[in-house]
C-alpha cells in the first residue's frame, strides 16, 4: 500500500529525518513511538505532503498504490485516499465554521442525500464516544474542548474511509476510557474497510493495543522496527529497551527515564546517535554507523550490538 524509500527530509538545510525506509501494507497498524523531538510528526507530514514552506525533502520516495506522491500529478490522492489527524487537531480545524460544515466540505462528493450524511456522521461521532453529537455538530471548534476537537478531527479523517490514515497523537487529549473507545473505533475501522493506519504516540498502552507492527525514531532516524509483541518483549536496539523501561506502571516505582538528550540536529555524528547516552556503548559504536539490519523475521534493528549478538547467535546454530 505505501513503501517509503530512503526517506531524506530537512527544515531550512538542518538534516532531520535520516534515510528512513518502512512499508505498510493493506489494513495494518504500525505505530510509530520515540522521545520528542524524534521526527515523528516530520515524518507523516512528509507523507501528507504538509511539511511547511521551511520543510524540503532531500531525496528518497513514497509510493502509495504505485503512485509516487512525491510527483505534482499525483497530489489529487491526498483528500480521497489518504486523511491526517494533525497534532494539535484544534489548530486544524477552521475556526470559523461549524463542525457540520466541516464535514459536509469534505463529503461533497459523495453520493448520499443530507439525510444520511447526517446519520453517517452522528453514528460516527457515537462511535467516537460522542454521545451529544448534534450539539456538537452545530458548534465551532472554539466551543468544543480539546479533547472534543481532537475526536471531531478523527471522525473527519475517518468518514471518507480513506484507505491509509496518519494520525499523529489523535488520543493525547482524552482519559484513559475514551482513549479506549478511540482506539476500538480505529481498529473497527480497520476490520471493516481494510484501513492501513500509521499512528504516533507517546502512550506506550495504546500502541500495545493498536499496532501490529512498532516502529522506534530516534534523531530522525528509523532505529528500530517489527511486529509488536518482538519489540515490547525482546527489544534489540539499546534505545528501545531503554524507552521501554521509561514507561510508567501501575506499581507506583517512577521510572528513571533515560539521561541525557537528543543530540543537536545538524550536528556532525560519525557513529550511532544514541552513542552518548547508551548505557551498553563501546568505541566502536562511536565511530561505526550502524544500518537497519535483520535480527529476527520482521524485525530489524540498526545496533551494532544487536547484529553482533546475532551473528554469534546464528554462528552456534550453524
Ligand atoms: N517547521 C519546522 N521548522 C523547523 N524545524 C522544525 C519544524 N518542525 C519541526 N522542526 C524540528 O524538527 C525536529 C523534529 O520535530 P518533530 O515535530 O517531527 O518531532 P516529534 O517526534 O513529532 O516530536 P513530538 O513528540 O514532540 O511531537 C525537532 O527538532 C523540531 O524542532
Ligand atoms: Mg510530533
Amino acid at each position: 500500500m505505501l513503501t517509503i524509500n530512503n526517506l531524506n527530509i530537512s527544515y531550512d538545510n538542518i538534516p532531520i529525518v535520516r534515510d528512513v525506509s518502512l512499508t505498510i501494507n493493506k489494513g495494518e497498524i504500525i505505530g510509530i513511538v520515540g522521545e520528542s523531538g524524534s521526527g515523528k510528526s516530520t515524518l507523516l507530514r512528509a507523507i501528507m505532503g504538509v511539511l511547511g514552506d521551511d520543510g524540503k525533502i532531500d531525496n528518497g520516495s513514497i509510493i502509495f498504490d504505485e503512485k509516487d506522491l512525491l510527483k505534482k500529478e499525483n497530489k489529487n490522492i491526498y483528500s480521497k485516499d489518504i486523511s491526517m489527524v494533525f497534532q494539535q487537531a484544534t489548530l486544524y480545524l477552521d475556526p470559523i465554521t461549524i463542525i457540520e460544515k466541516q464535514f459536509l466540505e469534505i463529503m461533497k462528493n459523495n453520493k448520499e442525500n443530507k439525510k444520511e450524511k447526517h446519520k453517517n456522521i452522528v453514528n460516527l461521532l457515537n462511535s467516537l464516544h460522542l454521545e451529544d453529537a448534534e450539539r456538537i455538530l452545530k458548534s465551532y471548534p472554539f466551543e468544543l474542548s480539546g479533547g472534543i476537537n481532537q475526536r471531531v478531527s478523527l471522525g473527519l479523517a475517518m468518514i471518507n474511509k480513506p484507505k491509509l490514515i496518519l494520525a499523529d497523537e489523535p488520543t493525547s487529549a482524552l482519559d484513559v476510557t475514551v482513549q479506549a473507545q478511540v482506539v476500538q473505533t480505529l481498529k473497527e475501522l480497520r476490520n471493516n474497510f481494510n484501513t492501513s493506519i500509521i499512528m504516533v504516540s507517546h502512550n506506550m498502552g495504546v500502541i500495545a493495543n493498536i499496532a501490529d507492527i512498532i516502529g522506534v525514531m530516534y534523531y530522525g532516524h528509523l532505529v528500530e522496527i517489527g511486529p509488536k509483541k518482538e519489540i515490547l518483549q525482546n527489544p534489540r536496539h539499546q534505545y528501545t529497551k531503554q524507552l521501554l523501561k521509561s514507561v510508567p506502571n501501575l506499581n507506583g516505582d517512577i521510572p528513571k527515564g533515560i539521561s541525557g538528550r537528543i543530540p543537536e540536529f545538524g550536528s556532525v555524528i560519525e557513529g550511532c546517535p544514541f552513542y552518548d547516552r547508551c548505557i551498553v556503548s563501546e568505541h566502536k559504536c562511536k565511530i561505526t554507523k550502524p544500518v537497519l539490519t535483520k535480527v529476527d523475521n520482521g524485525h530489524f534493528t540498526s545496533c551494532l550490538h544487536a547484529t553482533e549478538e546475532n551473528k554469534i547467535y546464528l554462528g552456534e546454530i550453524l
